[in-house]
Formats: structure tokens, C-alpha cells, sequence
């Protein structure tokens, strides 16, 4: 793993001291069984908290839902990736500015339609992938809920799975679920569990054990419980007033403890085997696409 001592202001950080942060491309697919349990606003804000750490973002959009990325955080999109994929705009045309330096690339639907391009479609797409490698390194991708083609591409190439689940019982079944069908398809074998709406610490601790005691008997994975973020009202608030919430309500609780997940995050180590950039990223997109294609011929 390659690591350097990268230090970061007092400001980010809150301490002068020189933190020892893992470097290189970090991608982390956000799903959840259930939607509806905060995996957008949990996206969006953790994509925000890591640019405010010095971390070049990019947020996909993967979700065509309701409360996406776009609405959560007042932006206006025109295109998605489904139309630099059908040839009709570049790439780089796609993305959209966020808050705090972020760039959101609304994928929506495209996904698929990506794994079905013939070769020179797909080089030329990746060819313009090359002005995307020294400008992001951090990916975010905000799935749609369930476990949809697209949702495992995602989770597949971005080896780093984020499960969302609050605390009722549907959401942790379902969870569990979308662990069962994505370890299945060999890429993904270690998952973190982010419980949302927690009244109490105690409450993530319960849903972890619930979802490990039968995780552990069933399936050949590991969980870890990478943390929690309470129920908060401002973030309702924030969804409402269109902004983001660690902009919005800074001190808030949601929003404080959205921070330290993000401190916690880089200084977390990447999974091994993870080589590559933003390009090889897409390639292996790509690739369990054609996977796909050929096990149904
Ligand atoms: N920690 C929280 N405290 C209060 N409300 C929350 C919290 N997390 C999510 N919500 C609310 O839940 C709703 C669904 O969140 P969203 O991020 O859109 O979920 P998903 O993307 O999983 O469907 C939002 O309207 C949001 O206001
Ligand atoms: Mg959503």
C-alpha cells in the first residue's frame, strides 16, 4: 500500500499534527437494501467533508430517485452519463459543481448501456477518462436502493462498499440481502455498515450483530461497523433548504459525526489488491459487463 505523510492545516484537521494518510484513488459505493434510509444525504455530505479535507471529489450520482444528489444539493443537471456514453456531449461536459468543490456526475441510467459499447465506443470514452485521472481521488457513488445490474457494476469495480441501514428490522433484513447478492459475485467479500438514525451508540452496535450473527453463518464475508450518525432534525431541514447540511448546520450533531466518519474513512487503510486510477476504475465497470454478456451467451 502506498502512503505518505500528508499534513493538513489545523483547520481541517482541528490538530497541527502531520496525519499518516493512505494516498491514491479511494472509490466507495454507498448501498443499502431498503431505500430511504439516508444514503444520498450521507453521500453527499460525506463526499463534502472529504473535499473539505483536501480530497479531490467526485460524487457519482447513481440513483434516477426522487431526493437525488441534484435536488438534495440545489443543483441544475443537463446531461447525464447516458448521453456522453450515447456520444451526444464529452464527458467532462457532464459533471456538475457542487458545494465545497465538489463535482457531481449525474450517471443515472447509463451504466449498462456502457457495458454494451463496441470497441472504439469504449476507447473513446476512455480516452477521455484521461483528464479525469489527476483531477479526482475520491470517488463516491450513491447507489439507488436494492441490488439492480447497475448497483453491482458499481459495487464490483469500486471494491469498497458502504451498507446503509437504520435500525428497523425491514432495512437490516434487506441489507443483509444486498451483502448475500453482492458477495456472490466475488468482488466484493468486505463490507463496512453505516447505521443512520441512531437515537443512541448502543443502537448501531445492535443492528451489527443482528446483521453479523446470520452474515456470519451464512455468508463467506467480512462486516466491520464503521460507525453511526444520529437522527438529527437540521437534516431535514437542510434537504428542504436545498443545501447541504455540513454547509448548512456545521455543528449539528448529524453533521459533526459525518466528519469524523470522513476522518475515519482516509485514515482507514484501502482494501489490498486495489490498483489503478479512475481509469482502470471504469475499465473494470466495463469489463463485468462483458463478464455478464458472455455468461448469458
Ligand atoms: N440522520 C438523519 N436524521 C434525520 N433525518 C434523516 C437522517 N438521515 C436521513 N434522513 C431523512 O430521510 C430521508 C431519506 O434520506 P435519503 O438520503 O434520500 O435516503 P436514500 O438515499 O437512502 O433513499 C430524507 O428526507 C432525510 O431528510
Ligand atoms: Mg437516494
Amino acid at each position: 500500500m502506498s502512503a505518505e505523510i500528508v499534513k493538513l492545516s489545523g483547520r481541517q484537521t482541528g490538530q497541527m499534527d502531520d496525519v499518516l494518510l493512505a494516498t491514491g484513488l479511494r472509490v466507495m459505493a454507498m448501498v443499502s437494501g431498503k431505500g430511504g434510509v439516508g444514503k444520498t444525504n450521507l453521500s453527499a455530505n460525506l463526499a463534502l467533508a472529504l473535499a473539505n479535507r483536501g480530497r479531490k471529489v467526485l460524487l457519482v450520482d447513481a440513483d434516477l430517485g426522487l431526493a437525488n444528489v441534484d435536488i438534495i444539493l440545489g443543483l441544475t443537471t443537463r446531461y447525464t452519463l447516458y448521453d456522453a456514453v450515447a456520444g451526444k456531449v464529452p464527458l467532462a461536459d457532464i459533471l456538475v459543481e457542487g458545494p465545497g468543490g465538489i463535482w457531481v456526475l449525474p450517471a443515472s441510467s447509463g451504466i449498462y448501456e456502457m457495458t454494451c459499447l463496441d470497441d472504439e465506443q469504449r476507447y473513446a470514452l476512455l480516452d477521455q477518462l484521461d483528464g479525469f485521472e489527476d483531477r479526482f481521488d475520491t470517488v463516491i457513488i450513491d447507489n439507488a436502493a436494492g441490488i439492480s445490474r447497475d448497483v453491482q457494476f458499481f459495487a464490483g469495480a469500486a471494491r469498497e462498499v458502504m451498507v446503509v441501514t437504520d435500525r428497523e428490522p425491514t432495512s437490516i433484513t434487506d441489507a443483509y440481502a444486498t451483502i448475500k447478492v453482492l458477495s456472490q459475485r466475488r468482488t466484493n467479500r468486505h463490507f463496512h455498515l453505516l447505521v443512520n438514525n441512531v437515537h443512541q451508540e448502543s443502537d448501531a452496535l445492535d443492528v451489527y450483530r443482528r446483521l453479523t450473527q446470520v452474515a456470519d453463518r451464512f455468508l463467506d464475508v467480512s462486516i466491520s461497523l464503521f460507525g453511526n450518525v444520529p437522527r438529527d432534525e437540521n437534516l431535514n431541514r437542510a434537504v428542504m433548504a436545498r443545501r447541504p447540511l455540513l454547509e448548512l448546520f456545521p455543528d449539528s450533531p448529524a453533521a459533526e459525526r459525518i466528519a469524523e466518519l470522513a476522518d475515519k474513512f482516509l485514515h482507514s487503510p484501502p482494501p489490498e489488491g486495489l490498483d489503478g486510477g479512475m481509469k482502470m476504475f471504469w475499465e473494470r465497470l466495463f469489463r463485468q459487463g462483458n463478464n455478464d454478456k458472455e455468461g448469458q451467451a
